[in-house]
């Protein structure tokens, strides 16, 4: 049977879970896929842990030129995080002509174009389903199971961490701190949490996504990005209420007059698939032309479940060596422009806190007078002898949403403002 020695940079996480899916299944994946993986170098900072965790046919060392270097070693993974020096080892390897598999999202956002470009010209394969919402093989399904249709849009929960700290808030009622906290303790939550809770995970993910589905070059600056800290858990609450529930939703979507592509909390219905997402469980909705919609719901993160991304893109370029057949996305599409946020299109929740309820009819004056409908306008209970208002809004363009609430400041203080969107 063929063999295909594949070198390892990173040995955390995701990491040993590689070795280990790839050791314990080995008998398993060699009689579906016709190809032998074996591990047989690894590259990380601490040497005597990685020891203690695989077989003694395995060289380890610190320096990643050591699997650049070794000819023998045909797919080179990438499990090191980070920008530098993933970048330069990813690089390094395609010019040596080794096959590339990584797991990093953040990489691929701010490289990917080059990275895919260099990959193409020297005629070996990048693998990447584990950057994207973890075990779920959601690459696969945008470039081989959809193939033959034409995207219109996908939204995604592809951020577990604040997934569960959005679940836990609505679920026990508590503010946004004490949550993120548990999540610490918990080991959902970073040290340093800014990246995951300010949504810049979500738009590296949401961008590479995009492109996938609309053939476009990889660029994170055309994502609009709010994250979930400023949250306030009665809207939440308020938001349960009147039928919804609040997800930090990445979307991306094609119009007439660009891509949109953001990410932000976002109201669903109760009801929709999206919403009963719950805790750090991901999940991917897709709309293609012939398929219609589709949900892909998994676990996003974890030392197995990416493990399970990452060999199989090992077990896929591992067969395509057999075949000389590489496969990189091609981000050609003339269709590239992108739509401002400016432009894009919701319906609103919006939450006002007035002085006294006389004020209401010259708000909703000036919401008309802007060409924004109402659907309803909710009176709620406050703490204090100001009046609580929800304001639901018909669809209308984030620009006319933006110039209405300029509009009302003398008359209201707008305490929250958050799209409503429905992906069943
Ligand atoms: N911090 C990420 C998340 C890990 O919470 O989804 C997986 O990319």
């Amino acid at each position: 049977m063929h063999r295909v020695n594949v070198g390892l940079a990173g040995f955390g996480t995701v990491g040993s879970g590689t070795y280990g899916v790839s050791t314990r299944n080995a008998e398993l994946i060699a009689q579906r896929a016709g190809v032998e993986l074996a591990v047989t170098r690894v590259v990380c900072r601490n040497v005597e842990a990685a020891r203690s965790a695989v077989g003694p046919e395995v060289q380890i060392s610190e320096d990643w030129h050591d699997i650049v270097n070794d000819p023998t070693i045909g797919i080179a993974v990438e499990l090191m995080g980070g920008i530098e020096p993933a970048r330069s080892y990813v690089m390094a390897c395609i010019e040596a002509g080794k096959h590339v598999v990584t797991a990093n999202k953040a990489l691929l956002a701010a490289h990917g174009n080059e990275i895919f470009a260099a990959a193409q010209a020297k005629g070996v394969h990048v693998g990447f389903e584990a950057s994207v919402a973890g075990g779920i093989p959601i690459i696969k399904v945008l470039r081989q199971g959809l193939v033959a249709n034409r995207i219109e849009w996908l939204a995604g929960i592809i951020n577990g961490t604040c997934n569960f700290i959005l679940s836990k808030m609505r679920d026990e009622g508590v503010a946004f701190d004490e949550t993120l906290a548990l999540a610490q303790k918990l080991g959902y939550a970073e040290a340093d949490p800014t990246f995951d809770i300010e949504g810049y995970d979500a738009a590296h993910k949401l961008t590479i996504l995009a492109s996938l589905a609309f053939g476009v070059p990889i660029d994170t600056s055309a994502t609009y990005v709010e994250g979930i800290t400023k949250l306030d858990s009665v809207d939440i609450v308020w938001a349960e209420e009147l039928g919804y529930r609040l997800k930090l939703l990445g979307i991306a979507r094609r119009t007439d007059a660009g891509i949109e592509t953001r990410v932000h909390p976002t109201l669903v219905p109760s009801s929709a698939l999206l919403a009963n997402v719950e805790g750090v469980m991901n999940a991917v909705v897709v709309n293609g032309d012939a398929l219609g919609t589709s949900l892909y719901y998994g676990r996003g993160a974890g030392s197995d479940p990416t493990a399970s991304a990452v060999v199989a893109d090992l077990t896929e370029v591992a067969q395509r060596m057999t075949c000389g057949c590489v496969d990189n996305p091609n981000f050609s599409n003339t269709q590239t422009a992108r739509l401002p946020m400016a432009e894009t299109v919701s319906q609103y929740y919006i939450r006002l806190v007035l002085d006294n309820a006389d004020v209401i009819d010259a708000i909703k004056a000036r919401f008309a007078a802007a060409g924004v409908n109402l659907q309803a306008v909710h009176q709620r209970p406050a703490d204090d002898a100001s009046v609580a208002v929800v304001v639901m809004t018909d669809t209308a363009r984030e620009c006319d949403v933006q110039a209405v609430l300029k509009a009302i400041a003398d008359k209201a203080h707008v305490a929250a403002v958050l799209r409503r969107e429905d992906f069943s």
